[in-house]
């Protein structure tokens, strides 16, 4: 595809598949087809490789941050499962919300948790909330030591966050989702691989090897789920799209 910004004349210009489309500069269409733009090529250039919270790296685009915040405040889970801790930066973030709404931890799965990881996470002012559990997410072993972690009947809230490809988000999809509570919601991130498959870091089979064939084959056999972007708490604009990394990776469950 081309993209063609002419400042002066205050359009965009796209050019592919025998098409051509124009549209105002200063539009919403406009801030939407360059968001993806901006986002391709800052996955590529590891944009969010370089963000961390309060002393510890995360891994993510700050806007989701912002938006599983929104979540998480109206939500009020009691318990929050991460999979995929690295270096502990989205546990120490939830953590963090946990402890200004006075309410909530956060579970932690990674298959291998570094010990200069696990040291400065038990090591972190907000350690209290967090429990890590070392194992693949998806083996049976972890799977129930998490489970065993969530009284029943408590508000449960699973991000997904560790191996992307669509087998693995399917297990989880599968593993995870009878913890969730209705209201609450499933997300399985990283969506945006799809479109990475032909940025060079990217690789072609994330056309199809990535999270969000697995939604799809999840949601068709699991009705009490719902692909939701969680609306917005506050909007004086009229976007209507996250910028994001999870996109499609909104699972709300509905019902029991
Ligand atoms: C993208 S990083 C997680 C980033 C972290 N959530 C953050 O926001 O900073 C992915 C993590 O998933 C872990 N991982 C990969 N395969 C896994 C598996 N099968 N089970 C559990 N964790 C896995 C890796 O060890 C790595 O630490």
């Amino acid at each position: 595809m081309r993209l063609i910004l002419d400042t002066d004349a205050r359009t965009l210009v796209t050019e592919g598949d025998g098409e051509r489309h124009l549209v105002d500069l200063y539009s919403d269409k406009a801030f939407e087809l360059l968001s993806l733009h901006w986002l391709q090529v800052g996955w590529n250039q590891k944009y969010t490789y370089t963000f961390s919270w309060l002393g510890r790296p995360v891994v993510q685009l700050p806007e989701d941050l912002i938006r599983i915040q929104e979540v998480v405040w109206r939500v009020r889970p009691d318990v929050i499962v991460e999979t995929g801790v690295a270096h502990g930066g989205s546990l120490v973030f939830s953590a963090s919300l946990c402890r200004l709404l006075g309410r909530g931890r956060v579970i932690g799965v990674d298959i291998e948790i570094r010990s200069d990881n696990r040291k400065a996470i038990e090591a972190h002012p907000l350690s209290s909330f967090i429990t890590l559990v070392e194992g693949d997410s998806v083996a049976s072993e972890t799977v129930a030591a998490v489970k065993a972690l969530a009284a029943p009947g408590q508000t449960v809230l699973v991000l997904l966050d560790s191996c992307h490809t669509k087998d693995h988000v399917l297990k989880e999809l599968e593993a995870y989702h009878d913890l969730v509570t209705p209201g609450s919601y499933i997300v399985a991130t990283d969506g945006i691989m799809k479109h990475l498959a032909g940025v060079p870091r990217g690789r072609p089979e994330w056309r199809w090897d990535q999270p969000g064939n697995a939604v799809e084959e999840f949601l068709a056999r699991h009705p009490e789920f719902v692909q939701e972007q969680p609306s917005w708490p506050f909007n004086e604009s009229n976007l209507r799209l996250n910028v994001t990394h999870w996109m499609g990776g909104w699972l709300r469950r509905l019902s029991a």
